[in-house]
């Protein structure tokens, strides 16, 4: 029987964590750079692209050197070779948790219960990246021998939103591509609105879904197989369709083109697929070599978080500073701020990947955590937020953990507008550090001559406390590489906190539940009428189904 696994308060570091706390929030944060004159040198982490600056989180030397010690009393090390290794570290599900094998460069065999997956990553990567090139380049043609102007991804959660977001980040480097849409949500809005203005003669379809039984995802491909059907017939229809599962029987039934099917593998959960076949539309967008470049820059994230000491180690410094946030400065929730547009879906998408991994009640032995686990996870790209929700992070009684990101580099070529977003980001940094204090107040009130009884009366209102805890995530410009650095690092963070809370962060139990009431559901909303013996607040909702709908 193997020993059971520690989780982080089974540790001495964790009470040492814990007296840290009590010692530094006695101090401001700006007490913390008085204390440290080279407190920017020493907390600023650069390696692979990324500079991760924690200058401005609430921590000191003392604290980081406790994050190091509580890494090694968890075996840390240990855990993450076992994970890149293959074993079958999802316990739940008995399965081997391999999204990393998915951005190998290597030719090494990698033996996973006895099948070299190495190998098979690699034959049905190049597989993908053959099709998108064909598709880029009009050599896969529709069934009226036309290129396709139009490729529609239809999945949801991980065979949505990964590819969703990483097609808007990149868009500086799809030109002359096919435009790539997504459709996710089953109330068919998202699909009607495309297919709007789509020609069925010259739009692909790609049905992404691990599973091939998610409900969105099937009615709105059968939605859109119709489309093609009434428009094209059913001879012309397979030339329209390619998907991605591991359900190679259901891409059969469902007609998609024998030579348009690409795999995937359980041991790769739907969070973390973007690096597979899930990346198809990614790859039409941004090309055979672009998506190489993605995936070489997830790589080096692994190579680092794999060799780099813990005090160098991003995704190790970004895990504990995370869950010193949420279990010792008791700041559940973590807003995500990158300072450009191409990256507004990115909050999307790290809500799934931290929530439904990290979202849990129990450690992989079933006991329940012994602590608060995984941030609530929310954000909009800066400067929109500044003018939305940034009164409440200056000003308000709520804290929030913060993560700024800032490409210093334009997306689309404006680089004096992209100047302005890093002078805000800075700015913002620096104030919720720093704050204003009364003297700082008193003295701006002076200057602008107010009565002794007006600037007494304002003062209390334009004071910043500062000392709100942020990390700000450097990069020269949001490339390829640097986008699946960035991915990588919060995968690895993610495993980093499920080792500490002790949780499996790749199971997703707690989305059965909704999934199997849905099914249930779907007569009692047809016929409303005929409902009886459910709850008094489900007949009063079906009630007024049945009043309104026309
Ligand atoms: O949200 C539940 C979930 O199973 C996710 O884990 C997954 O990414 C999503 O639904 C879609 O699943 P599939 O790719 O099997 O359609």
């Amino acid at each position: 029987m193997s020993q059971p696994l520690r989780s982080g308060t089974d540790c001495a570091a964790w009470r040492e964590l814990e007296t840290l706390a009590q010692a530094i929030s006695a101090s401001s944060t700006r007490e913390l750079f008085a204390q440290d004159a080279q407190r920017f040198e020493h907390c600023c982490i650069e390696a692979a692209g990324l500079a991760l600056d924690y200058s401005r989180q609430r921590v000191d030397a003392r604290v980081v050197n406790c994050f190091a010690a509580l890494a090694d009393q968890l075996s840390l090390r240990s855990r993450i070779e076992a994970m890149f290794r293959g074993d079958a570290i999802n316990s739940t599900e008995n399965r081997a948790v391999l999204h990393t094998a998915l951005r190998r460069s290597d030719a090494t065999s990698l033996e996973v219960a006895g099948e070299d997956i190495g190998a098979l990553v690699r034959s049905e990567r190049e597989r993908m990246l053959t099709f998108a090139e064909d598709v880029r380049a009009g050599i896969i043609r529709s069934s009226s021998d036309q290129s396709f102007t139009l490729v529609v991804n239809i999945g949801i959660g991980g065979s949505d939103l990964g590819p969703a977001m990483a097609v808007q980040a990149l868009k500086q480097f799809s030109s002359g591509a096919p435009g790539v849409a997504f459709v996710s949500n089953v109330d068919g809005c998202q699909l009607a609105d495309l297919l709007e203005h789509a020609d069925p003669e010259r739009t692909l379809f790609i049905i992404c879904s691990k599973t091939f039984t998610t409900l969105e995802t099937l009615t709105n491909a059968r939605s859109a197989r119709a489309w093609i059907l009434q428009r094209l017939g059913p001879k012309r229809l397979p030339q329209h369709f390619a998907a991605v599962s591991v359900n190679a029987k259901a891409m059969d039934e469902f007609g998609v083109h024998p030579a348009y099917r690409f795999a995937m593998w359980d041991w790769v959960g739907g969070r973390y697929s973007v690096w597979s076949a899930i990346g198809v539309s990614l790859a039409i967008a941004i090309g055979r070599a672009g998506f190489e470049s993605f995936l070489s820059g997830g790589r080096e994230i692994d190579e680092h978080f794999r060799a780099a000491p813990w005090h160098e180690n991003l995704p190790l410094l970004a895990g504990l500073l995370g869950v010193w946030n949420i279990d010792l400065l008791g700041l559940p929730t973590l807003a995500v701020l990158p300072y450009d547009s191409r990256l507004a879906r990115l909050p999307a998408y790290l809500q799934q990947l931290e929530m439904e991994s990290n979202g849990k009640h129990v450690r992989l032995d079933g006991t329940p955590t012994a602590l608060p686990t995984c941030p609530v996870i929310w954000g909009e790209p800066g400067n929109n937020a500044q003018h939305s929700f940034f009164q409440l992070l200056h000003q308000g009684t709520q804290r929030a953990a913060l993560d700024f990101l800032l490409p210093i580099n334009s997306s689309c070529a404006s680089q004096p507008q992209q100047d302005l977003a890093i002078a805000s980001c800075l700015a913002q940094v620096e104030a919720l550090a720093l704050g204003k204090d009364a003297d700082q107040v008193r003295a701006e009130l002076a200057r602008q001559k107010l009565s002794p009884e007006r600037s007494a009366a304002l003062l209390p209102h334009k004071m910043h406390e500062g000392s709100r805890p942020l990390s700000l995530l450097l990069f020269e410009r949001l490339d390829p590489a640097t986008l699946g650095r960035i991915i990588a690092l919060y995968e690895h963070k993610v495993f980093v906190q499920s080792v500490v809370w002790g949780d499996n962060a790749f199971d997703q139990w707690g989305v059965e539940l909704g999934k199997t009431l849905t099914e249930s559901f779907i007569p009692l909303v047809q016929k409303p009428e005929a409902v009886t013996g459910q709850s008094s607040s489900l007949m009063g909702a079906l009630s007024y189904v049945q009043r309104w709908r026309n």
